[in-house]
C-alpha cells in the first residue's frame, strides 16, 4: 500500500467538532482519484479469498468504500443507517459516541446465515459504533464477520479493537 500517497492526502481539522478532537477528514482521501484507487485496492486485496458476500457500510462516511470494494469482491452492499431511514423493518442498536449518543439500524431482511460479511467504516475512535453495529449483524447469525476501517486512531483508543468479539478480524489500513 502506497501509505504515503493516503496520508498526503488526508486532511486533519484540530478543535473540530468540538474542542480537543483532531478531526481526520476523509473527504480529501475519497476527492483525490489516486487516493481513493489505493484505498479500493488494499481493501480488495485484503478480502479477495475470504469468499465476502456482503459488505455492510456504516452511515455515511462508511458507504463510500462499500460500494466500491463490493463491487470488485462480487459482493452485495447492506446500509447500516441512522433511524427513520429504512424504509422497511429494521433491527437498532444504541451506542455511546466519541462525542454523543447515536442508534443505528438495519433492514431484518438485510443478511442471511449463509453470509460472510465484512463490516465497514471510514474511522475506528471509540469503537461504539462499529459495536453497534457488530451486535445487530451477529444477531442474523452469518457465516464469519470481519471488520475493516480506513483510519484507526489506536494511540488515543488502543482497546477499541477488541470489543467486537474474539471471533470478528478487524484490520485498518492507516492507524494513529
Ligand atoms: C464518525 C465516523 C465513524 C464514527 C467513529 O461518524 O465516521 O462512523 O464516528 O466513532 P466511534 O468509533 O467513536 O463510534 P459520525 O457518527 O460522525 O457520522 P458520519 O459518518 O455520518 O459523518
Ligand atoms: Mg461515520
Amino acid at each position: 500500500m502506497n501509505k504515503k500517497l493516503l496520508l498526503d492526502n488526508l486532511r486533519c481539522i484540530p478543535d473540530w467538532p468540538i474542542k480537543g478532537v483532531n478531526f481526520r477528514d476523509v473527504t480529501t482521501l475519497f476527492k483525490s482519484p489516486e487516493a481513493l484507487q489505493e484505498i479500493t485496492d488494499e481493501m480488495v486485496d485484503l478480502y479477495k479469498d475470504k469468499g465476502v458476500t456482503k459488505i455492510v457500510g456504516i452511515e455515511s462516511r462508511g458507504f463510500v468504500m462499500s460500494s466500491a470494494v463490493a463491487t470488485r469482491l462480487g459482493a452485495g452492499v447492506v446500509l447500516c443507517r441512522k433511524p427513520g431511514k429504512l424504509p422497511c423493518e429494521t433491527i437498532q442498536e444504541s451506542y455511546a459516541k466519541e462525542y454523543g449518543v447515536d442508534t443505528i439500524e438495519i433492514h431484518k431482511d438485510a443478511i442471511n446465515e449463509n453470509d460472510i460479511v465484512l463490516l465497514h467504516d471510514d474511522l475506528l475512535a471509540t469503537g461504539g459504533t462499529m459495536k453497534a453495529a457488530c451486535d445487530l449483524v451477529k444477531k442474523f447469525h452469518p457465516k464469519k464477520v470481519y471488520c475493516n476501517f480506513i483510519i484507526e486512531l489506536h494511540s488515543e483508543f488502543p482497546d477499541s479493537r477488541n470489543q467486537f468479539g474474539k471471533d470478528i478480524e478487524v484490520t485498518s489500513l492507516l492507524q494513529f
